[in-house]
């Protein structure tokens, strides 16, 4: 490649990184993200950890859990105690990863967006609250949610 090439290739992705949408639209059907964000399946375990962490997944600011060991889970969304009973893992991926997809303007955040964010602090500008593990992490954990589980 030649110098202007390179400036060329440097520059455009630059531009597509701040641009371009995390999840684009060819990644939906329907109302779910089928393929997941990672080739690492997603950890229970440690999704259950991030769900409560009030550093980094925050959740349970605003949802609860039946059985989850945390004190003052919050009710500004949905109680998530049977969530896998609603929602397949490809439809709670794209409501962890990119709420404002399925209803825009919902008081839920969008955990791997980098454009246009509202609900978050500043201090995450250009980059995801979440990384794509730990949405998968999560996506397994809520998966698992379900009034068959015994281990809820
Ligand atoms: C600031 C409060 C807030 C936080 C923090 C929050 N949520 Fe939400 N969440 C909501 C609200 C409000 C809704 C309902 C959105 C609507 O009105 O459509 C929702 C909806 C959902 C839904 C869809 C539930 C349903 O029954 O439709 C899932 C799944 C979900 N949140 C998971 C999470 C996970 C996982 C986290 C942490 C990574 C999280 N939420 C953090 C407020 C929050």
């Amino acid at each position: 490649m030649n110098r202007v090439a390179i400036l060329a290739a440097l520059i455009l992705s630059a531009c597509g990184a701040q641009d371009a949408p995390l999840i684009s639209s060819r990644m939906i059907s329907g109302d779910a993200i089928v393929e997941p964000l990672t080739k690492t399946t997603g950890d229970a375990i440690r999704g259950e950890k991030l769900f409560v962490s009030r550093e980094e997944g925050h959740c349970i600011l605003c949802h609860k859990v039946d059985g989850l060991e945390a004190e003052f889970q919050g009710d500004v969304g949905p109680d998530l105690s049977f969530v896998g009973d609603r929602f397949n893992a490809g439809q709670l991926r794209l409501r962890i990863a990119d709420y404002q997809l399925v209803r825009p303007g919902a008081l839920m955040p969008s955990y791997f967006r980098t454009h246009d964010l509202h609900q978050v602090g500043k201090a995450y500008v250009g980059e995801t609250v979440l990384t794509a593990q730990q949405v998968e992490d999560i996506v397994a954990y809520l998966a698992d949610r379900k009034t068959s589980d015994d281990d809820a």
